[in-house]
C-alpha cells in the first residue's frame, strides 16, 4: 500500500510554483497576484482562505483578502467582483463558498470574469473542462488528478466510483476520470444520495473518489482489494480533549480500508494541501495568460 502523500507532493508544486515566480522577477516582470473573497465568519472557510493566502506568500505571489460581513447583500458583493474584474493589478480571484442564505451564489459566479476565475466554477469554464478545452479546472479535481500523474496511478480501463455529485468536487471528478488522456480513460459512475445498493457499486471499483463530509463512511467491507482511495472528505469533529477543540477526519474509515488499499489518500496531508497548490497553479496559469 502506498501513501498518497498530498503535503509532500503540494509542497513540490509550490517549489516549483517559486521558482518559476524567482525567473518572473528576474525578468523584471510583475508577480502573479490572488484574491480572495470571504463573506462572514465561518471556522473553516476563515482557515482555507488563510490557508490560501499564507500559501501566496511562501511561493512569492501578491496576495489580497477582501472580508466582508456576513450580513453583506447580493448587490455589494456582486459591486466588490466587478471591481476585481475591473483591476488589472490581480491576475485571479476566489469568492469563498459557502455564501449565507441571503446571496444567490449562482449570480455570483456568474459576475466573475472567467479569465479571472481560477476556481473554475463558471459555466463558461466549467464548459470547456467538460469539452476538452484548455481552461482552468476546479483546484480539488485538478489537485487529485495531479496526485494520480505524479504516483504514475493507472487509470485507463478501471472502473471509477466518485461518491458525491458537488459542484465542486464529484461533478467535474466524473468527467475528468472519463476524459481522453492520463490521468482519464476511465469508465465512470457517479453515485449520490439516491444511489440504491451503493455498496454493490463501490466493491467492484478499481478507484473510489469519495466526497461527501460523512466521516468514515467507506469502510473496508465496501472495497476490493487493491483499489485506489481518494479521500476528498474534510470534517470537523467537536473535541475537547484537543487544544483546536476538534479533530479533522476524512470519509474513509482508513485504519482498515489501507489494509486492502493499494494506493490511498490520508486526511489530513491528502488531497487538502493539492487544492491550495493548484488554485496557486491556477493563478499563475492566468497571470501568463494575462500577460501573453
Ligand atoms: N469551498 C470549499 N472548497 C472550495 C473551493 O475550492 N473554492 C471555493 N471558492 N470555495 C470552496
Amino acid at each position: 500500500m502506498t501513501i498518497l502523500d498530498g503535503k509532500k507532493t503540494s509542497n513540490d508544486i509550490k517549489e516549483e510554483i517559486k521558482e518559476e515566480v524567482s525567473k518572473m522577477k528576474a525578468n523584471g516582470e510583475k508577480v502573479p497576484h490572488l484574491a480572495a473573497v470571504i463573506v462572514g465568519n465561518d471556522g473553516a472557510s476563515l482557515t482555507y482562505v488563510g490557508s490560501k493566502v499564507r500559501a501566496c506568500e511562501r511561493v512569492g505571489f501578491e496576495s489580497t483578502l477582501v472580508k466582508m460581513s456576513s450580513t453583506t447583500s447580493q448587490v455589494e458583493l456582486l459591486d466588490k467582483i466587478h471591481e476585481l474584474n475591473d483591476n488589472d493589478d490581480i491576475d485571479g480571484f476566489i469568492v469563498q463558498l459557502p455564501l449565507p442564505p441571503q446571496i444567490d451564489t449562482q449570480k455570483v459566479l456568474l459576475a466573475v470574469d472567467p479569465c479571472k476565475d481560477v476556481d473554475g466554477f463558471h459555466p463558461t469554464n466549467f464548459g470547456k473542462m467538460a469539452l476538452d478545452m484548455s481552461t482552468f479546472i476546479p483546484a480539488t479535481p485538478f489537485g487529485i488528478l495531479e496526485l494520480l500523474e505524479r504516483y504514475n496511478v493507472e487509470t485507463k480501463g478501471k472502473h471509477t466510483v466518485v461518491i458525491g455529485r458537488s459542484h465542486i468536487v464529484g461533478r467535474p471528478m466524473s468527467i475528468l476520470m472519463g476524459r481522453r488522456g492520463f490521468p482519464g480513460n476511465s469508465t465512470v459512475t457517479l453515485t449520490h444520495s439516491h444511489t440504491k445498493n451503493i455498496t454493490q457499486i463501490t466493491s467492484q471499483a478499481d478507484v473510489i473518489i469519495t466526497a461527501l463530509g460523512v466521516p468514515g463512511f467507506l469502510k473496508a467491507e465496501m472495497v476490493k482489494d487493491d483499489a485506489v482511495i481518494i479521500d476528498v472528505g474534510i470534517t470537523r469533529v467537536p473535541d475537547e480533549t484537543r487544544e483546536r477543540g476538534y479533530y479533522i477526519t476524512g470519509d474513509v474509515d482508513f485504519e482498515n480500508v489501507s489494509k486492502k488499499a493499494s494506493f490511498i489518500t490520508p486526511v489530513p496531508g491528502g488531497v487538502g494541501p493539492m487544492t491550495i497548490a493548484m488554485l496557486l497553479k491556477n493563478t499563475l496559469i492566468a497571470c501568463e495568460r494575462h500577460r501573453a
